[in-house]
């Protein structure tokens, strides 16, 4: 299967904060903005791999800023690794300043989407091959965070993710 890079299915949604979307402190609702992710990310994971996919898990989310009412929010979503059938799509979310433009980190996610076929059955999607140094970082640590997923889901026991316990074990100098 011919490989992509994560450039070819980056997906860019920006879109601005309306009333019916804001908690009582007037910030961007955390669900809205789970919804925003979610939609980026599964164009980004159909553009790589063409096929239907669905949301298998979301790992990771920090909601560091919240997201006043009014400003201009960008949703970019990059695949940062794929598997046999599965591909982890990385979300950077940024927010615009109304007045001076400046743009700044709001928050990220990471979400693990599954291509599947007419009938749900889980289906092979193209390798991804990083190209800028942070792809190849997030590319680089996808495999622990994999393993960390499937552990908490119950899927893979504990001692079979070597490269995640790698992590806790101290080196011998
Ligand atoms: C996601 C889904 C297709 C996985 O099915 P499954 O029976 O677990 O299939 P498999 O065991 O073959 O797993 C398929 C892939 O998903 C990965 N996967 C499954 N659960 C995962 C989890 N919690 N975290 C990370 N990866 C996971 C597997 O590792 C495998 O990846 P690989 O082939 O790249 O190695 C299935 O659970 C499903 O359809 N869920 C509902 C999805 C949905 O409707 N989402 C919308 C939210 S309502």
């Amino acid at each position: 299967m011919q490989s992509k890079t994560p450039s070819e299915s980056r997906t860019i949604m920006t879109d601005m904060v309306l009333p019916s979307e804001t908690n009582p402190l007037n910030n961007l609702f955390g669900g809205e903005l789970l919804a925003r992710m979610d939609r980026a990310a599964s164009i980004a994971a159909r553009r790589h791999s063409r096929r239907i996919t669905v949301t298998a898990s979301v790992n990771h989310v920090a909601f560091n800023r919240s997201v006043p009412l009014g400003s201009v929010v960008t949703v970019e979503a990059a695949i940062s690794r794929t598997f046999r059938t599965s591909m982890e799509v990385f979300i950077d979310v940024w927010m615009e300043d109304r007045f001076s433009g400046e743009r700044t980190k709001a928050n990220e996610a990471i979400y693990t989407f599954v291509a599947v076929d007419e009938t749900g059955k889980p289906t092979e999607v193209p390798p991804l091959v990083p190209e800028t140094v942070l792809e190849k970082q997030r590319y680089e640590a996808a495999l622990r965070r994999k393993q960390l997923s499937l552990v908490l889901a119950g899927k893979m026991k504990p001692a079979d993710a070597t490269e995640l316990k790698a992590l806790f074990i101290e080196k011998p100098r």
